[in-house]
């Protein structure tokens, strides 16, 4: 039985077996419908959502399961019951959790008490779900992930950055990050990243200007500056990050190579990214956002042994 709550949890060689089995399940060419008849997901969620909640849900539904949705506010949690009683008597019930939580060690504290598989569906510090399915968007998009050069602009210190970085180093994929001095990706944290996966340190660059991180990249990404939680420092994150960091057409088109656009989603349309830029035919957000729902069912899939 394994968790999934951050990227490190996958090896590099699930993360291809899980962007093959997506291909497959999306092409038609493995058919999973109905394989999860009578299993059940939890969905926990702390914090809003439209494409975690709604690609998990419909996920389990065309794989022959269900989904509960489970705000935290419904739950006996918000009134004080332990995380430790709420992860065992929820895997009585279900089969499997998915959580989107504030703080990283409540989802480290649901793995540790739970009998079903656990989740990320975001936290504080990691979105690897997230970047699994981009790394499978990038697949389809490119036909390959090696040799591919993605530039990240915006704030380096986030959870969907964070996940991002971990994936490029397990994969070997180039990574240039440009974000504020006071944003950039901890060093730390990377420290610790390229300890954990020797020779990775080559594959990860750090930038505080755009345009030098942009040079020949395949993939310009960006994500909020203002990460949910993150509200009450909205005024001074913009006043740093705009206009420098703003994903415009003139970045874009600084790149020397035919370059595409990704984003998590949601986007803040006119802060991170122009509406020109995520508008334009070099913009695959809607794909990525569709290759949730066929990701999650493979890292589902895999999750409860049947991969
Ligand atoms: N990208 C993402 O996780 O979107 P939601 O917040 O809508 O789930
Ligand atoms: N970094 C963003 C991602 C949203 C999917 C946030 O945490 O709000």
């Amino acid at each position: 039985m394994m968790h999934f709550l951050s990227l490190l949890d996958f090896s590099r060689d699930i993360i291809y077996k899980i962007i093959t089995y997506t291909e497959n399940i999306k092409g038609g060419s493995i058919n999973v419908e109905g394989i999860l008849e009578g299993k059940i997901m939890g969905m926990i969620f702390e914090k809003p959502s439209t494409r975690t909640r709604v690609s998990f849900e419909v996920a389990m539904k065309q794989l022959g399961g269900d989904a509960i949705y489970l705000p935290t506010s419904t739950l006996q949690l918000s009134r004080g019951e332990s995380l430790k009683d709420t992860a065992k008597v929820l895997s009585r019930y279900l089969d499997i959790l998915m959580a989107r939580v504030y703080k990283h060690e409540t989802l480290e504290e649901l793995a540790k008490y739970s009998d079903i598989p656990v989740i990320n569906g975001l936290s504080d510090l990691e979105h690897p779900v997230q970047i699994v399915s981009d790394f499978y968007t990038i697949y389809e998009y490119f036909g390959k992930l090696h040799r591919i050069k993605i530039s990240y602009v915006g704030d380096g210190n986030n959870n969907v950055a964070r996940s991002l970085a971990i994936g490029c180093a397990l994969l070997g994929i180039d990574l240039a990050m440009a974000s504020p001095r006071e944003y950039t990706i901890s060093e730390s944290f990377l420290r610790e990243l390229f300890n954990r996966i020797p020779g990775s340190e080559k594959y990860i660059s750090i930038y505080q200007d755009p345009y030098d991180a942009v040079v020949g990249a395949d993939v310009i990404y960006t994500d909020t500056f203002i990460s949910m939680g993150m509200e009450s420092e909205t005024e001074e994150r913009l006043r740093i990050f705009l206009p420098k960091y703003q994903v415009t057409m003139d970045l874009l088109n600084s790149t020397g190579k035919d370059t595409v656009f990704m984003h998590c989603l949601p986007a803040h349309r006119g802060h991170e990214v122009t509406d020109e830029v995520i508008d334009s035919e070099n913009s695959i957000v809607y794909d990525q956002a569709e290759n949730r729902l066929h990701t999650q069912k493979t890292i589902i899939l895999y999750l409860l042994g049947y991969l």
